[in-house]
């Protein structure tokens, strides 16, 4: 993949600015950057507060894929930025929570947050990737409501790295995870994830709009990235939506 930075002071959403450069024709691998966003959002309109400090960016995508496939964009950008934080940083604490949270020590310090747009004909016109990264941000950058529960990276792991470095080194775990898998299919992307992931074998809520619709042990993720649950009466239920608390 070839990698065109776009790089900006201050953005509403990095995502809906690489909407906007997908749909005039942005190529593949067009990335653009955003210093802070104004209204940065994340899963289910949530607000992603995005102060300096933080690396907030979209990738733009255009595979020549069955759409059923696409979801494994998010696990892929998943196992991309793990893999970098982990090599850059020096440290085996990060781990991937079903299906996009990047955790260090039990904290977030990563958000993905992907759409996919089909043309007329229902093919891939582009994929958006979009990921936060709590790199330099200090306690008091923490919205209230996730103070306890997200973490950010430099001062955790009392390293230095500047958003730049972190970029470059996701954006190099991207570009040859990317190119794999779609010489390859999704056997290299999810290996790499069931390696990385906290998630497979633990006992999870799995909520929609903050409501519990069903509690069990996480026995896989599937090819198209759902999870698969099995609970305590033995019925097993697949989600490709929605999110989990770990137990
Ligand atoms: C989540 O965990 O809810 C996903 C958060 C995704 C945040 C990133 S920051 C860059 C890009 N621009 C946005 O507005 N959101 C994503």
């Amino acid at each position: 993949m070839k990698i065109q930075l776009r790089k900006f002071d201050v953005l509403k959403s990095t995502n809906e600015t690489a909407v906007a450069m997908a749909q005039e024709g942005a190529p593949e691998g067009t990335v653009i950057v955003a210093a802070r966003q104004k209204g940065g959002h994340g899963r289910m309109q949530r607000v992603w507060s995005s102060p300096l400090g933080g690396l907030w960016f979209t990738v733009i995508l255009r595979p020549q894929i069955d759409p059923q496939f696409a979801a494994q964009i998010t696990l892929l950008a998943g196992v991309a930025v793990a893999k970098a934080v982990r090599r850059l940083y020096d440290t085996e604490s990060v781990q991937i929570k079903w299906p996009n949270d990047l955790l260090l020590d039990g904290k977030k310090i990563c958000g993905i947050l992907s759409e996919l747009q089909l043309d007329e004909n229902g093919i891939i016109d582009y994929a958006i990737v979009g990921i936060g990264v709590n790199v330099a941000l200090s306690d008091a950058d923490f919205p209230a409501e996730v103070a306890a529960t997200a973490a950010s990276l430099n001062a955790s792991l009392h390293k230095d790295f500047t958003c730049d470095q972190v970029l470059a080194a996701i954006m190099e775990d991207f570009g040859i995870l990317y190119d794999k898998w779609l010489l390859l299919g999704a056997d290299v992307v999810m290996k790499e994830w069931q390696k990385l992931n906290c998630t497979v074998g633990r006992h999870v809520l799995v909520k929609d709009n903050d409501q519990v619709i069903f509690a069990g042990t996480v026995t896989a993720v599937d090819e198209e990235g759902a999870i698969i649950v099995r609970n305590e009466q033995g019925i097993i239920q697949s989600f490709n939506f929605g999110e989990i608390s770990i137990r």
